[in-house]
């Protein structure tokens, strides 16, 4: 069986794309890489075209994960159709999703928001880093929030 995961922010140059190269980085160590794909896509079309932000690539190089070849791109209704989950960073993207898909939406998507994945923690969002500046923070939520993903996906897969 085949899964497929797409994260999603505003701007896909700091959270998603951060999630999605930690998201590759522990399937492949859990030898789940042929299984599932992954990508990350944005809400909001200001960085078209554009690599991770510097902070998110910062925190990146700091633990050995590849970025490369990672571009932001524009979420669109389709996506829907392709993946099996949608992991939102925050309320207002999920809001922006559910509303972009409409009468696009599967029985097999699953939309959802990436800190449903740690409930102990208490917060509905991914704080954006483009406006606190804390990438560390989102590295370590999205850190965590990946391993309970690999190990939802692992279990789903069976
Ligand atoms: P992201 O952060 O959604 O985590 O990629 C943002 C990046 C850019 C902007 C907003 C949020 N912006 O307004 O350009």
């Amino acid at each position: 069986m085949q899964a497929s995961v797409l994260f999603v922010c505003l701007g896909n140059i700091c959270r998603s794309p951060m999630a999605e190269a930690v998201m590759r980085h522990l399937l492949k160590e859990a030898s789940l890489d042929a299984q599932v794909t992954v990508d990350s896509a944005g809400t909001g079309d200001w960085h078209l075209g554009h690599p991770p932000h510097e902070g998110t690539r910062q925190e990146l190089d700091a633990h050995g994960i590849s970025y490369e070849g990672m571009r932001a791109r524009l979420f669109r209704a389709e996506d829907a159709a392709e993946f099996s989950y949608i992991v939102c960073m925050d309320s207002k993207n999920e809001a922006d999703v559910k509303e972009l898909i409409g009468a696009a939406s599967s029985p097999q998507t699953k939309v959802f928001k990436f800190m449903d994945l740690l409930p102990e923690r208490g917060t509905p969002d991914v704080p954006d880093p483009y406006y606190t500046g804390n990438f560390d923070y989102v590295y370590e939520l999205v850190k965590e929030g990946c391993e309970r993903l690999v190990e939802r996906i692992r279990s789903d897969l069976q």
